[in-house]
């Protein structure tokens, strides 16, 4: 028996003013997409913001269906967006942030495991890891490598 033990590395930081500036100005860029959010029946509105490796920010927010499980997360919408509207171009970097009507969030916003799954394939498909940047309405911020951060053991491609 041996056993294996698998470790992620969150950078902590207690404000946006702490971070460098193309990722204060992403963050900034998913805060204003949180207003582009379809989410009447949570009103839990998720906005997210790539950085692609031309410089250009392409945002993404969860847009909801009264079927509840049609409902489209922001950081997958953010990727669609960005895959069309930049192909061939790396994502480095994504920003995630949450306003909910109900109450202040102030934990940094975890992405489901769909978009973990999504995420993970996406670095898988450009070659290249992306930077995860989360932040709830208020608070710390967390800082992580890569998607696969977020996803270890993922399934993925090569299984198949
Ligand atoms: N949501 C996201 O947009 N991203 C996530 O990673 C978690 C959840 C959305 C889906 C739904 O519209 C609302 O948040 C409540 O689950």
């Amino acid at each position: 028996m041996k056993e294996i033990t698998i470790s992620t590395k969150i950078k902590v930081y207690e404000s946006a003013k702490e971070l460098p500036a193309e990722y204060q100005k992403l963050l900034e860029s998913a805060r204003a997409a949180r207003d582009k959010a379809y989410a009447p029946y949570s009103n839990f509105r998720v906005g997210a913001a790539v950085l692609m490796g031309n410089g250009a920010i392409v945002q993404g927010a969860n847009q909801e269906n009264a079927a509840y499980s049609m409902c489209i997360c922001a950081e997958r919408t953010a990727l669609g967006n960005a895959a069309m509207q930049h192909p061939e171009v790396a994502v480095r970097a994504i920003a995630v942030t949450v306003k909910s009507d109900k109450k202040a969030i102030a934990q940094p916003v975890s992405p489901c495991g769909a978009c973990r799954q999504a995420i993970s394939e996406a670095e898988d498909r450009q070659g290249a890891d992306m930077v995860i940047i989360l932040q709830g309405s208020e608070g710390e911020i967390y800082v992580l490598e890569s998607g696969k951060a977020l996803l270890p053991m993922g399934f993925h491609g090569g299984f198949l």
